[in-house]
């Protein structure tokens, strides 16, 4: 970049081009062009270096407004200003109307030549310095985005990382546990899926569902791993891992929002399920989802007390529990989806539990 600023004048009179010229040379770096064509090609040849042109509106070929036009079109930051013998206010109107700073009228007046010359050429600088800043502004702006992105990974492995830990310690702790709450997600996942959830919110759901039974940490292990029936206080014992789950995530902002799904996975459409004997909607949507792809998950699963329960069986469990125990909708959404993929994935699984 010339530290002088740039200035080409058009004209196809030698005499004004000339005047232009002595007049502005001192101070400017001068560049003239007698016709319209010329001035284009040195508008392509030198590009950004020009900040202002001077351009006379009468010209044999092409007229100025024309060439104006074209020249905004190649580079509509270099600043134009016009020049006219036949000072028309709707000529110079029109010129300002295609992107001219203004007019001069021949013959023209130094003072005015130098106070439009000056205004030209310092919008110019301004728009060059706008152009730097905003630059600046993309880059810093993509080094923040892609800060951001790198947060918000960190956290979303770290969200992860947790949950698997959560998984692992109530895993080792309970037998039949394990695998359990991977499978009670996958089911969760088709089940959501169906009910139109998706993204975020169905991640935040199957990861409520994977650590739905959490709160089994809390409970001892003579009460988890008996076989046969619990008595009455083992009983009142294991009801309490709803709200120990909760507890347990409560403290973690990133884990608070599945908390809903897992201090209500006990609770009944009719009311009469544990802990807090709520019903219908005051019973959290993903609990009740949850609620059902649990109960797929037990029924198809070898208990201490019985075996585990044919696809055939299940549905008919759900169907029968629709209304009561289940939200009726989301049995049909089940019953709807369970051929034939879910009905064949549940087969495959179980068959690979029992090896
Ligand atoms: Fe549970």
């Amino acid at each position: 970049m010339n530290s002088k600023a740039t200035i080409l004048v058009v004209d196809d009179e030698f005499g004004p081009r000339e005047s232009f010229r002595m007049l502005l040379k001192d101070r400017y770096r001068v560049i003239t062009a007698a016709s319209g064509k010329e001035a284009l090609a040195v508008v392509d040849t030198e590009g950004d270096e020009i900040d202002l042109i001077l351009l006379d509106i009468r010209m044999p070929e092409e007229d100025g407004i024309t060439v104006l036009q074209k020249i905004k079109s190649r580079n509509p930051e270099i600043e134009v200003a016009m020049v006219t013998a036949y000072a028309s206010v709707e000529t110079a109107r029109n010129a300002l109307k295609h992107g001219a700073i203004d007019y001069l009228i021949k013959p023209f007046d130094r003072d005015d030549v130098e106070e439009i010359v000056s205004r030209g050429i310092a919008r110019r600088r301004k728009q060059r310095e706008n152009k730097v800043t905003i630059q600046r502004l993309q880059v810093v702006n993509s080094t923040l985005q892609g800060e951001i992105e790198k947060a918000r990974e960190d956290v979303r492995e770290h969200f992860a990382g947790t949950v698997q830990a959560l998984i692992a310690a109530i895993d080792a702790k309970d037998h039949y546990t394990a695998g359990h709450s991977e499978r009670v997600a996958s089911l969760t996942r088709y089940l959501g899926e169906s009910c139109g959830i998706f993204d975020r919110e169905l991640e935040l759901l199957c990861q409520a569902a994977q650590v739905h039974d959490i709160g089994k940490i809390g409970i001892s292990e003579a009460v988890l791993r008996k076989k046969g029936s619990l008595l009455e206080e083992e009983m009142e014992e294991m009801r309490m891992h709803p709200a120990i789950g909760a507890e347990i995530l409560a403290p973690v902002n990133f884990l608070r929002d599945m908390i809903p799904a897992v201090l209500y996975h006990h609770e009944r459409y009719d009311g009469t399920g544990y802990l807090q004997g709520i019903e219908r909607d005051q019973i959290a949507l993903y609990a009740r989802i949850v609620a059902i792809a649990d109960a797929i998950d037990a029924m198809g699963s070898d208990r201490p007390y019985r075996e585990a329960m044919s696809p055939e069986q299940i549905w008919q469990s759900l169907y029968n529990g629709a209304g009561t125990q289940f939200d009726p909708e989301l049995v049909e959404v089940a019953l709807k989806l369970r051929l034939p993929y879910i009905q064949q994935r549940l087969t495959e699984t179980y068959k690979q539990i029992k090896r």
